[in-house]
């Protein structure tokens, strides 16, 4: 159980390392939660400090995710093998194993939404959210980042595409061969990225949510 919970805390550390506020605060001295959409993730960071900045943050996000799920996929098998830990009777090893990564995923996402380190306030955790299904079953993942895209394109809202790809990824997770474990984490963590974009749901339904390249919303 130690091991267990060290591993989650490990992931959840993870996902609470606040890229998008550290790039706030190292490139112009501020706190990106006092601007724009209020959010740390890349979006806002895309319309508080600029393109580059938003790639790199978009881009470490991601390998959060990912590497939460690699790090939980190493980990978990490394903690089976200890002389002092003996699995319950009759339960699989592997299929703690993938119960466990299930969990470690959801941390991650907790970790980047609610981060220690911030007050417990953070991003929306959808570009954490895709770097745990490319890491977790790449079709669920290239599915979600194709949705994501083509929203995305048509019509230039950040926050709609994230949740239609968090859509289409419970939607490929029940639909395709997937474990048990891998199905709960995406609905749960899918139904935790729409949760986030609340606010956008209000803006989304006034009409005044903010389109790429254009002004910010108004109070989160
Ligand atoms: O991933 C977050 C994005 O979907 C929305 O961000 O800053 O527009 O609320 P934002």
């Amino acid at each position: 159980w130690v091991a267990s919970v060290a591993g989650l805390a490990i992931a959840y550390l993870i996902g609470a390392t606040p890229t998008g506020y550290l790039a706030g605060r190292l490139l112009k001295g501020i706190d990106i939660r006092e601007h724009g959409s209020k959010s740390t993730g890349a979006t806002n960071v895309l319309r508080t400090l600029g393109t580059w900045p938003a790639l790199a943050v978009l881009v470490v996000d991601v390998l959060k995710g990912a590497g939460a799920i690699v790090f939980a996929r190493w980990f978990y098998p490394w903690v089976c093998t200890l002389p002092s830990v003996t699995p319950p009777a009759g339960i699989d090893p592997q299929t703690l194993v993938a119960w466990a990564v299930c969990l470690a995923g959801l941390a991650v996402l907790l970790g980047h939404g609610r981060s220690i380190w911030l007050n417990f306030t953070g991003g929306k955790s959808a570009a954490t959210g895709l770097g745990v299904l490319l890491a977790l079953s790449w079709p669920v993942g290239l599915g979600a980042a194709a949705v994501f895209a083509v929203t995305l394109a048509v019509f230039r809202i950040v926050s709609l595409s994230s949740m239609l790809a968090a859509l289409t990824a419970i939607a490929l997770v029940c639909g395709l061969e997937q474990p048990s474990p891998y199905r709960v984490l995406v609905i749960a963590g899918g139904i935790y990225v729409i949760v986030r974009h609340r606010a956008n749901i209000q803006r989304l339904l006034a009409g005044t949510e903010p389109r790429l390249g254009h002004a910010s919303p108004g109070p989160k």
